[in-house]
């Protein structure tokens, strides 16, 4: 065993407002708590768009954002100043009220919304200095794929993208390996794929921030995840969960939790 608790995270993103994000969970909680009993289970983190956080945590009913609770909440991006000017934008204190984690450089922020690697790296520097968990995305587009340049785009956005952190830092964060040619297609990377990508994140990583901060920090897979193959990536040891997206929609995310035990 690695020692790493598993991390299982929905990231449900332009999905379900206040009304319908409190009912879905209301109706798959009763059976996901269950299923988090289990010895062996890994961490589970819902990812509501930042207007239903309110909704989901009152349903969720949990004391405290920071509490020990099975379930805890995560917000899919935010800015990294405090407070101000800068209409549209959540601060890193708002989501500490109501959340545990950030999703940070998904790549549908990076592809859609502009954000480069610089960017990502403040708001990593930045939910860290508020002791929110970042879940800092990475991963190919599929012509970087086919032409093998995988290596090369990981080891860059590793560097840029993770940079500047202290020691304690490196072993807090959470590293996502998301290969967009997988993301919402269907066409999951295999176990081995994954695990191998995974491997060279962690060496970069080992090669940053030394062989104890790489030997603690959790890397997840996403793209296509389903309760069907989920089992398939857990059984890698470098893959640490996943970040699901569309099958997070469906009471069926409570099977990828109970399989990926
Ligand atoms: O962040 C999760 C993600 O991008 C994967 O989406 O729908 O392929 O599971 P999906």
């Amino acid at each position: 065993s690695t020692g790493r608790t598993a991390i299982i995270a929905g990231n449900w993103k332009m999905n379900y407002g206040p009304r319908e994000a409190a009912k879905f969970v209301q109706e798959i909680q009763p059976a996901l708590s269950e299923a988090l009993q289990a010895p062996g289970s890994p961490l589970c983190i819902l990812c509501p768009p930042a207007i239903s956080l309110a909704a989901v945590r009152a349903v969720l009913d949990i004391p405290d954002a920071a509490s020990s609770a099975q379930i805890e909440l995560g917000a899919q991006n935010m800015y990294f100043e405090e407070k101000g000017a800068f209409t549209g934008e959540i601060s890193p204190n708002m989501v500490h009220e109501l959340c545990t984690t950030v999703i940070l450089g998904h790549s549908e922020r990076r592809t859609y919304f502009g954000e480069t690697d610089e960017l990502v790296n403040k708001k990593t520097l930045a939910a860290l200095r508020h002791e929110l968990r970042p879940i800092v995305c990475i991963g190919e587009n599929e012509q970087q794929h086919e032409s093998g340049e995988t290596a090369h785009i990981i080891t860059t956005q590793v560097r840029a993208s993770l940079a500047n952190l202290t020691s304690e830092q490196a072993r807090e964060i959470v590293i996502a390996y998301e290969p967009i040619w997988a993301i919402g297609t269907g066409k999951a990377a295999t176990g081995e794929i994954a695990n191998n990508v995974i491997r060279q994140i962690r060496q970069e990583y080992q090669a940053i921030y030394g062989a104890e901060a790489a030997s603690v920090v959790r890397i997840l897979y996403g793209g296509s995840v389903t309760s069907d193959n989920i089992a398939e990536f857990m059984a890698y040891p470098d893959i640490d969960g996943a970040l699901v997206g569309g099958a997070s929609l469906k009471p069926d995310f409570i099977n990828i939790v109970r399989n990926s035990r």
